[in-house]
């Protein structure tokens, strides 16, 4: 059994998924749980890791194990992050506090989403290592708004979604009308600006109709450049796939780049992110640091893509599991599960430093 602190973790993350399902509201689960069109990429992240493997070294010594990792400046107890999640209400009364607590009492990265529905400040109060993630709105004033108040409340990084010109086809939100419900609205940004969220199309998605209304859907390279040369804060590019854009990043300013198919939410159809993770490293080539998310289930999934290329591994559903099923101590017990999960695969591989994993331990079979 894996233990942590001395204590047992029994729940492994599908006890965690199924909890979750069992008190979520179903359109709320249905929100959190489902991808674009029909949901191939959703399947595809998932499927990427299930097709490699990894090949162990033994008689290495693995009495200590070392994850510890820094990422634009902020250190780690593990190459793990929490990745952006909007209206975390939906599924817990706490929301983002809950998970930036579990998130800080685990060493790991807290990346709040610009919708949150806990204010930042309160998010902020929870301590430990925290990004906001931003869309860039037709509105540059409401975004400048807000990059003061996150500097302001001690967030250290920006992170900026720029695969959502227009939201993915997310069907089972258009079969639900799902909208946001009042108790789980955004608490950062005026009522006014997030009004269509919140009010049900039926036949329709409340969010695609916000997105519509209020994000840029001309937003270009210089928009980015602009951001990164105003704001303070480090600006990391969340949604990238391919190399000749990694490369475009790094020259618009951009201090880190995630490669992401936005949990196969968007472009349905689109490569999994597994696959897409090799030539983007390589083309990043160490110059800044290449975050990664999509189907990361297991910490065996980490160690795959940390020797693929990835520094820093998000996961963004499974927290919401942990956060559902049981609030900052779930969210706790998911994060921890999967840093135990780490390092027991890393001493069973024979690599006990994030330095030992290379492509080279790694075999992917054709899909
Ligand atoms: C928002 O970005 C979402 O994926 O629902």
């Amino acid at each position: 059994v894996l233990s942590k602190g001395g204590e047992t973790l029994t729940e492994d993350l599908d006890d965690y998924r199924s909890r979750a399902q069992s008190v979520a509201e179903p359109a709320a689960w249905d929100y959190l749980a489902g991808g674009a069109g029909a949901e191939r990429t959703l399947a595809a992240n998932v499927a990427a890791f299930r097709g490699a493997t990894v090949v162990p070294r033994v008689l290495v010594d693995v009495s200590a194990v070392e994850t510890t990792v820094e990422v634009c400046g902020t250190r780690l107890a593990a190459p793990l992050g929490v990745a952006p999640v909007a209206y975390q209400r939906l599924w817990h009364p706490d929301g983002e506090a809950a998970t930036a607590a579990g998130a800080a009492a685990t060493g790991t990265l807290m990346i709040a989403s610009m919708f949150s529905s806990v204010r930042y400040e309160q998010i902020a109060a929870a301590g430990g290592s925290r990004w906001l993630q931003l869309y860039v709105l037709r509105d540059r004033a409401i975004l400048l708004d807000l990059v003061t108040r996150a500097e302001a409340a001690g967030f250290t990084a920006l992170v900026v979604t720029v695969d959502t010109p227009r939201l993915g086809d997310r069907r089972r939100d258009v079969r639900n009308s799902f909208a946001i419900p009042p108790h789980a609205q955004s608490q950062n940004i005026d009522p006014a600006t997030m009004a269509l969220a919140g009010i049900p199309a039926p036949g329709g998605s409340a969010l695609a109709s916000h997105v519509d209304a209020t994000y840029d859907p001309g937003l270009r390279w210089s928009d980015l450049e602009w951001l990164a040369e105003r704001s303070g804060l480090p600006v990391v590019l969340k949604g990238i796939l391919d190399p000749a854009d990694a490369n475009r990043a790094v020259d618009a300013g951009a201090a880190g780049i995630v490669v992401s198919n936005h949990g196969g939410r968007q472009l349905d159809g689109a490569i999994a992110t597994l696959d897409a993770l090799p030539a983007v490293a390589a083309a990043v080539a160490g110059r800044v640091p290449v975050l990664f998310d999509g189907g990361v289930r297991h910490g065996v999934d980490i160690l795959v893509a940390r020797a693929l290329g990835a520094d820093v591994v998000l996961v963004g559903r499974p927290p919401i599991w942990g956060l559902a099923a049981g609030g900052a101590a779930g969210v706790t017990g998911v994060l921890s599960r999967l840093r135990a999960e780490l390092e027991l695969a890393m001493a069973l591989a024979g690599r006990p430093r994030l330095t030992d994993l290379d492509p080279a331990i790694i075999r992917r079979a054709p899909r």
